[in-house]
């Protein structure tokens, strides 16, 4: 799905806008749905051509995307990279053709930094530690084991991979935490009931949830409450991004930590785009700044969170 607000779409540059070609993941998540109304309302703002295009969760959509955007010659491409390896042909295209590229939200893992030239997003390694920081303070001084069950997301992509290692990073401190099942639904609210279902079905005892975002964890929820069980109480459930949905599950006392992670990328992207595009210098890594959510917070926050 390709589409082009505020210009022509055969990327010529009207009245001299600049013309930004944007690879989006996908429409997986609350988090997405989100990111991706706030590059569109960015580029209106700012007075960018944007040239959208959503991959679906697939990373040949994304290339094809990208090199669509190389084609018609846009002035930057920026996208959020579904997974982490494999990009080096089509940067290396990109960069032939002289088209500056930016990474959104999710990095890549080449060793070729001169791809791209900034990266902006969250820090996931991060992310998962501060989902084992509450999970460690949460248990301190209880005794006995417990039982861990993990919703991944998407294989192969950075947050996965990060807020996976984060979070294990911190538990490894005490041999009680235990992750006894670990599995993908890839961001989604189904996958994650699906898979959520699956976890209960197999392991008799479930103490903790891990959601690498907060859709699976919606959708989890429903599976253990179709379980008979109650989710928040009988399994403490923490996960990450903070989206809207999420905050009423927390006053509810259906999750009990949410670790945030920034979807409000556009304005910052806008102005980098125009940097870039000048040649002007830019920091070769932006972090988003973020926080925490307790269920009281959550509450708190619910009037006015945006998304
Ligand atoms: O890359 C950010 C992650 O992607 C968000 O946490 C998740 O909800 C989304 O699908």
């Amino acid at each position: 799905a390709c589409s082009s607000t505020g210009g022509s779409s055969d990327g010529k540059k009207p009245g001299g806008k600049l013309v930004l070609g944007f690879a989006q993941v996908g429409a997986e998540s609350g988090w997405r749905t989100a990111n991706t109304k706030s590059v569109q309302e960015a580029a209106k703002k700012a007075g960018v051509t944007l040239k959208f295009s959503d991959a679906q969760q697939k990373q040949e959509n994304q290339i094809k995307a990208i090199r669509s955007f190389i084609q018609q010659k846009v002035d930057v491409i920026a996208f959020s990279p579904v997974v982490e390896s494999g990009w080096d042909t089509v940067l290396k295209e990109a960069k032939n053709a002289h088209i500056p590229v930016i990474l959104t939200d999710r990095a890549i893992d080449s060793e070729d930094t001169s791809l791209y030239a900034t990266f902006l997003g969250s820090d996931f390694v991060e992310e998962g530690k501060k989902a084992g920081d509450w999970l460690v303070k949460e248990y301190q001084g209880k005794p006995g084991e417990v039982n861990i069950v993990q919703l991944e997301g998407t294989t192969g992509s950075a947050p996965a991979n990060d807020r996976k290692s984060g979070f294990a990073d911190v538990i490894k401190g005490d041999p009680k935490f235990k992750v006894v099942a670990s599995q993908t639904g890839d961001f989604t609210r189904a996958k994650g009931k699906e898979v959520m279902q699956a976890f209960l079905k197999a392991q008799p005892e479930i103490d903790v949830l891990y959601a690498h975002n907060d859709d699976m964890a919606l959708g989890a929820i429903q599976a253990i409450e179709e379980s008979g069980k109650k989710p928040g109480t009988d399994i403490r459930i923490v996960s990450v991004d903070g989206v809207k949905d999420a905050f009423t599950a927390m006053s509810q006392g259906k999750i009990n930590f949410d670790v945030e992670c920034n979807p409000l990328l556009g304005d910052q992207l806008m102005e980098l785009a125009k940097k870039v595009k000048n040649g002007e210098a830019v920091e070769r890594r932006i972090k988003t700044v973020e926080g925490t959510f307790t269920p009281e917070q959550a509450t708190a926050a619910l009037p006015t969170r945006q998304y």
